[in-house]
């Protein structure tokens, strides 16, 4: 394996953006491969506000796999760990590093032990599709490391077996997860339908809503779901083609449309599984009444929203100009606590916030209804059910990191930094 004294260790650094389903992927056909059973579309979402960032490392001297979430020491002995760590191992070709001495043949990769330490910069259990991030930057960062030659398409099959919704991670803007037709789910993989700066007016501003209770796991979920609901045999297939050509023709009413109805039926869906799923809260019921109205007030789709499986909002604004009078409504109808900074309550892209012409909370304070509303009853605020805004917008697929301090290892001890 070269290195006379065996203390060599090589590391790569991936950063992989989450995704949000605009047309959703609800329902197993395979629960080991993790296949689906409808293709699903999804935006990236712009790293700069919520990515994972993973650093692989292998080196004779680890005597096992380990892996540290945010610092902490995790179990890599389940499931969709070991899937992932057993096909790229699988994939793995020779390494040659002249200059350092190091040479790793295809059979040695298969011996050597990995350090892996990966870290989300939002909170990871708040709903937003951390899972998918972290499997993805997972593979696409071993990848790199293994010298696999697979092209992202099969790396998508690949993370798509840790968490369905990684494969849709590997692509930066507009992604589709052909469900696929194969057995052994080959054909299951994830394409690009147009890159982050094919749309690049959309702005997405994501209501992170305080949950009371956990919810429903989503694999547990889609299981009930298939099991017992009449109303999933009913969802159109024909929206897939619709949105694809919506967002090839940048056609914001035909996206909002489909994006608001799509969701709406995945939650009607849970409804109907037995026993019934509710994701949604009151909040969640909220936030559409206002951008319903407001639509409707318009007379044109101005925001479409999604909601995953738990209470946040996804909104989606055709413009800036769109997304800063979006922030008004939001900050009016749930406004921060009065001890909370609105530094820390509206994260992401601050210029949004700036457009607004909001500064403190006094200039919250001072918002008046939006026009829409005709009945307004002061009561109706609810400060505190929003734990927070992220303005962002469509962004990159996975990078490597090839600027060694962003590492999350150190290079000597092989521990996290
Ligand atoms: N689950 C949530 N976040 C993750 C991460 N960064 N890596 C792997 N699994 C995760």
């Amino acid at each position: 394996m070269g290195g006379e004294s065996e203390k060599w260790a090589l590391m790569v650094t991936g950063r992989t953006p989450t995704n949000i389903a605009v047309i959703k992927y609800w329902g197993k056909r395979d629960e080991t491969l993790i296949l689906p059973i409808n293709d699903s579309i999804s935006v990236t979402l712009d790293p700069d506000h919520l990515c994972t960032t993973t650093t692989v490392s292998v080196s004779p001297s680890f005597d096992q796999d380990r892996m540290w979430l945010n610092g902490k020491e995790i179990s890599l002995s389940v499931g969709e760990f070991q899937s992932c760590l057993r096909e790229i191992r699988s994939r793995a070709t020779d390494f040659e590093d002249k200059k350092k001495g190091i040479k790793i043949t295809k059979d040695d990769w298969q011996k050597l032990h990995l350090h892996i330490a990966s870290y989300n910069n939002f909170p990871t259990a708040a709903g937003l599709a951390s899972s998918a991030a972290g499997l993805a930057c997972l593979v696409f960062s071993l990848a790199k490391l293994m010298n696999v030659k697979e092209d992202y398409g099969q790396l998508s099959a690949i993370a798509r077996q840790g968490s369905g919704s990684a494969c849709r991670s590997l692509y930066g803007g507009f992604v589709k997860w052909i469900m696929g037709k194969e057995g052994d789910g080959s054909d299951s993989i994830a394409v690009q339908l147009a890159d982050e700066n094919h749309w690049d007016e959309l702005v997405i501003i994501i209501a992170v809503v305080s949950a009371r209770q956990k919810e429903t796991s989503s694999t547990s979920g889609m299981r009930d779901t298939v099991e017992t609901s009449l109303l999933i045999q009913h969802r159109a297939p024909k929206r897939i083609i619709q949105m694809e050509d919506a967002i090839k023709n940048r056609d914001f009413p035909s996206f909002a449309r489909l994006a608001c109805a799509d969701s709406n039926q995945f939650h009607a869906v849970c409804l109907d599984t037995y026993p019934p799923i509710f994701y949604m809260n009151d909040t969640s019921h909220r936030i559409i009444s206002c951008v319903e109205k407001w639509n409707r007030a318009e007379g044109t789709p101005q925001v479409a929203y999604t909601f995953d499986a738990g209470p946040n909002a996804v909104l989606v604004a055709r413009n800036r100009k769109t997304a800063a009078l979006l922030l008004q409504r939001l900050l009016f109808h749930f406004p921060p606590q009065s001890d909370t900074n609105l530094d820390s309550y509206v994260i992401g892209d601050k210029t949004i916030l700036q457009d607004v012409g909001v500064q403190d909370m006094k200039d919250v304070e001072a918002l008046t209804p939006p026009p829409e509303i005709k009945d307004y009853i002061p009561t109706q605020k609810s400060k505190g059910d929003v734990s927070y805004f992220i303005c962002t917008r469509p962004g990159r697929g996975p990078v490597v990191l090839s600027d060694e301090s962003q590492a999350l290892l150190d290079p000597v001890t092989g521990l996290p930094k």
